[in-house]
């Protein structure tokens, strides 16, 4: 199809109008998850731009998540971000579940091991408790989400090392087997770039921007259910909250 004229005396960026008229296609359905978006080139020539403002224009879908670019295949629909609200303690598992989507995990390490450093405070246990160390890598239809490490004190939860976690969610298996209610967690969110092995485990570029959220999430009782980091790549999740009024 033509491109649409873009209004060149008004005061919106020329690389704005192209962005949103890419971002207008794949909303509609004329642009799917998968399809190649027209080139550098293409976009200036049909837009009557130069290339910096198709570049722009470019640069920014893929910012925003809606695209990226890979040698030999040059720039392609992706799906856009997923909103995670944050103000849930929901799991992964359930999360993807909730839109329409399909979770699977790669397990990563699954171990024992004794606490040490800031766990035996954050997970209020003794210094040398047992703890329950999981590393998985989190999928959605396929796609590599997050690298999500946990801690879990296994003297709450005993038995929990059996489960296999390249199958079972822990927070159903927690709910399920053991009754765990979570309350309320204490997180913290910090952007940072991937490490290699991130970016080789996500499939995204090095040092590309992670979205860190780290929790320490507890039960109704008071009882630290799990410390835990999650690398979600910024390319693929935002953050949103409903932010209640202070009195
Ligand atoms: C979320 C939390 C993690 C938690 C995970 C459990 O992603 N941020 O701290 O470990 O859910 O997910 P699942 O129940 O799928 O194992």
């Amino acid at each position: 199809s033509h491109p649409l004229p873009l209004d060149k005396d008004g005061f919106i960026p020329l690389y704005y109008q192209i962005q949103q008229a890419l971002i207008e296609k794949i909303q509609a359905g004329e642009l799917l998850v998968g399809d190649c978006l027209p080139s550098e080139y293409e976009l200036a020539r049909s837009y009557q731009v130069s290339r910096m403002t198709a570049r722009q224009a470019l640069h920014n879908l893929k910012s925003r998540g809606y695209a990226l670019s890979q040698k030999g295949r040059g720039t392609y629909v992706t799906r856009p971000k997923l909103e995670k609200n944050i103000m849930h303690l929901r799991g992964f598992t359930e999360d993807m579940k909730r839109r329409g989507m399909m979770p699977s995990s790669r397990l990563l390490e699954q171990n024992i091991l004794l606490a040490t450093g800031a766990l035996p405070e954050q997970l209020r246990v003794e210094e040398g408790s047992a703890i329950l160390q999981l590393r998985r890598l989190r999928i959605a239809d396929g796609t590599p989400m997050a690298l999500e490490d946990s801690h879990i004190p296994l003297q709450h939860y005993p038995g929990l090392e059996r489960t296999d976690f390249s199958s079972e969610s822990l927070y159903k298996v927690l709910r399920d087997k053991y009754g765990v209610r979570a309350a309320w967690a204490d997180e913290v969110l910090e952007a940072s770039p991937a490490t290699r092995e991130e970016s080789e485990l996500l499939s995204i570029p090095k040092n590309a921007i992670m979205l860190s959220i780290s929790r320490v999430i507890m039960t109704t009782a008071e009882i630290p259910i799990e410390v835990a980091c999650s690398r979600y790549c910024g390319n693929r999740y935002r953050a949103s909250i409903r932010v209640p009024t202070t009195t």
